[in-house]
Order: structure tokens, then sequence, then C-alpha cells
């Protein structure tokens, strides 16, 4: 994006420290000038912003729920909570409103779980469909069956799948 957009200011937010120096070391590699800040999803943002609004967000946030079988050491930093994994974005969404100019962007990377007793069902895209503050512009399934080693295991008892999706929504 930085490279890309090079008169445009580009944040970026993680609350991993690690992944935040990952980061800087790679813009540096670019040669792009981003503002880097370590944030619980948005708590940072408003430090940064001076008041103007953000015309894009982008997220790729974790969206496998804790106590899988992998759990017990699942860090804060790959577990996208409650709501079988899907509590990080749903708060991406809710909370990324108020920043977000009227006509901005959020693209959103994530996974949602499909239940085997409604394998027709998405829970996610009906939520997303519900919001008043956003008109959604595209939903796409990029795997359908992302993560097939969790399924049947902990909290993924009641699963068919993860499926993995990307969202573009515009603030209204
Ligand atoms: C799938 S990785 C994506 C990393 C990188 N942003 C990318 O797109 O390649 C998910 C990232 O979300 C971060 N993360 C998890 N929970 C977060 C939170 N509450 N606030 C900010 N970042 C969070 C993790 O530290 C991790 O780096």
């Amino acid at each position: 994006m930085a490279r890309n957009f090079p008169s445009t200011r580009v944040a970026g937010l993680d609350l991993n420290d690690k992944a935040l120096k990952l980061a800087e070391l790679n813009a540096s590699l670019a040669g792009v000038h981003v503002d880097f800040a370590c944030s619980d999803l948005y708590s940072s943002l408003p430090d940064l912003l001076d008041g103007t609004d953000v015309e894009v967000i982008i997220s790729n946030p974790p969206y496998i729920a804790s106590s899988t079988s992998i759990s017990g050491s699942v860090p804060i930093y790959s577990d996208g909570g409650a709501s079988l994994g899907l509590d990080v974005s749903i708060r991406i969404v809710k909370e990324g409103s108020q920043f977000l100019a009227r006509g901005g962007i959020l693209l959103l990377y994530t996974g949602v779980t499909i239940l085997a007793k409604s394998p027709g069902q998405d829970p996610f895209l009906e939520w997303v469909k519900s919001r008043k503050e956003y008109e959604l512009l595209d939903y796409r399934i990029y795997h359908p069956d992302m993560w097939p080693e969790e399924i049947g295991k902990g909290v993924y008892a009641d699963a068919a799948r993860i499926q993995v999706v990307g969202i573009v929504l515009q603030k209204q």
C-alpha cells in the first residue's frame, strides 16, 4: 500500500511487538514509510490521526478460536476469540466504522466457521449484510475448508468446516 500510494499516510497496527519489528524491517527493505504502533485493534489510532478520517482499513486478523486442539498455548495474538474465532473480526468491522470517512473502504480477510447443522449458512455474511453503517461490496470465499484438522475437536466439535473469506465494505 505504501509503495503503491506514496503520497498517502499509512499506519500499521499490531498487538505483538515481534510482528511490528518484522513489519518495520519489511517497510525499510521496501523503502517506504509506515507509522507503526503497538495497538489493541484501533486503540492507538486516535493518537496517529490528528482528527482526520481513514480512507482504507485493511485487516488480516486471527480467526481460529481458543480452546481448539492447538489451544492451551494459543497466544493472544493468534486467538480470534469467542464466536468460534470471529470476535476479533466482528470488533474490526464494528469499531472500524467510527474511524472511516464516508465512502471509505474496509477490507477484511478472515475465517468463518460453518456449522454441520446448517451447512448452507454463513453467519458472518448474514451479520455484515445487516450492518446499516456499511454497504457490502464484495464477499468472496477464498478457501472453503481451510483448517480441516481443527474440525470435530474442542469448540469446533459441531463445525463442518472453516471457510476463509475476503470482504469489502464501504462506509455509508
Ligand atoms: C494473521 S496475522 C497477520 C499479520 C500481518 N498483519 C499480515 O497481514 O501479514 C494476525 C495478526 O493480528 C495481530 N493481532 C491479534 N489480535 C490483535 C489485536 N487485538 N489488536 C491488534 N493486533 C492483533 C497478531 O499479533 C498478528 O500479527
